[in-house]
Formats: C-alpha cells, structure tokens, sequence
C-alpha cells in the first residue's frame, strides 16, 4: 500500500462553485491519478477488513465511485441507494436537506437484511443530509451499521452531529473552508 501519498495533494479546489460564496472541493484530478484513487481503496478497506463486512451501501453518484471498489475489495454486496424513480424493484425512500437544497433518496426493500454488517460509503460528507438518509434507510432493516466512509470530511460543517453516534471513518480532512 502507498503509505506515503498525501491524497489532498489530488484534490483540486474551485472557488465559487456551484454558486459564489462556495469552495467546491472536486475529486476528478485523484480518480484520474490511479496510484491516488488505488490508495483511497486500499486504506479504506484495510480499516474494514477485519469487520466482517457483508454490504456496502452507497448513493449515486459520486459515492458509487469508491464504494464498488471497495466491496470487491473485500469482498461484499454492493447496495446502490438511488435518487428517486430508478430503482425497479419495491422501494424505501427517505427525504432528506441538502447543501443545495433538497431531494430524496431510494433503495430496494430486498437489498440488506437484520444479519447484515454493513458499511455506507460516500465522497463527501458536508452537512450530513446525504448520509443521515442513508443511515435512516439501513436501519429500517435492522442491519449493524459498523461505520461510514468518506474521502472528505468538511469538518467544519459539523456533519458528524447529525450521525447519532455512528463510526466515521473519513481519509481527507478540511477544519475550515
Ligand atoms: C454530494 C456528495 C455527497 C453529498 C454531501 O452529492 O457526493 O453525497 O453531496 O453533502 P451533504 O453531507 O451536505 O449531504 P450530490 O447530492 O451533490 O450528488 P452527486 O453525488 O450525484 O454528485
Ligand atoms: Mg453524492
């Protein structure tokens, strides 16, 4: 494993995106750096990989990107959460804030199960909102949430808070914006 990689180093920052004011933190220049997004893998299932994971969950779109490695990697079901209307099967869905306004989220009523250990996986966590839907929409099977993931926490949008105590286990960090 490439111990020694600074990751933030592969994050690019543009200011006044999607809308002045903010500082839009974009993972593009890490997941077209393969050593990089290799290294956010790699640690993140070495975290997991004592844990007895059996599901990842994760909702579209950015959070698909590392989530499907990271269940290959250790070798557990990937569980797409949806924005609404594209999951075929029977569905749960869960309506949550978000930085930029609102939205819900959808995952299939048949996909985890009360003896499932699963992990939720993200690219960000900013104020929560995102996360906290998930969080809800796992629980109502029953599963053990062990723990989420992000490759970058906005630490000072305290999304933590809205976690109810659930591990976080985040690669990047910024204290301010
Ligand atoms: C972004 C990001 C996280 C979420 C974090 O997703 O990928 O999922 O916002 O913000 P929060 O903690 O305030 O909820 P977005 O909804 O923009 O969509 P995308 O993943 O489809 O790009
Ligand atoms: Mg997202």
């Amino acid at each position: 494993m490439n111990d020694s990689l600074n990751l933030k180093d592969y994050i690019r920052e543009i200011p006044d995106f999607p809308k002045p004011g903010i500082l839009f933190r974009d993972i593009t220049p890490l997941l077209a750096e393969p050593k990089a997004f290799q290294a956010v893998v790699d640690r993140l299932a070495d975290y997991y990989r004592d844990k007895q994971i059996t599901a990842i969950l994760a909702a579209e779109a950015r959070g698909f990107i590392f989530a499907a490695p990271l269940a290959l990697a250790l070798g557990a079901r990937f569980i797409p959460i949806r924005k609404p209307g594209k999951l075929p099967f029977e569905t749960r869905a869960f309506h949550y804030e978000l930085e930029y306004g609102s939205d819900s989220l959808e995952m299939h009523t048949d996909s985890i199960h009360s003896d499932d250990r699963v992990v939720i996986v993200d690219d960000l966590l900013a104020t929560g909102g995102t996360i906290s839907a998930c969080i809800e929409l796992a629980r109502h099977s029953n599963a053990e949430i062990v723990g989420c993931a992000f490759l970058i926490e906005l630490a000072f949008l305290n999304g933590r808070e809205k976690m109810n105590g659930c591990d976080v286990f985040s690669l990047i960090h910024y204290d301010a914006e």
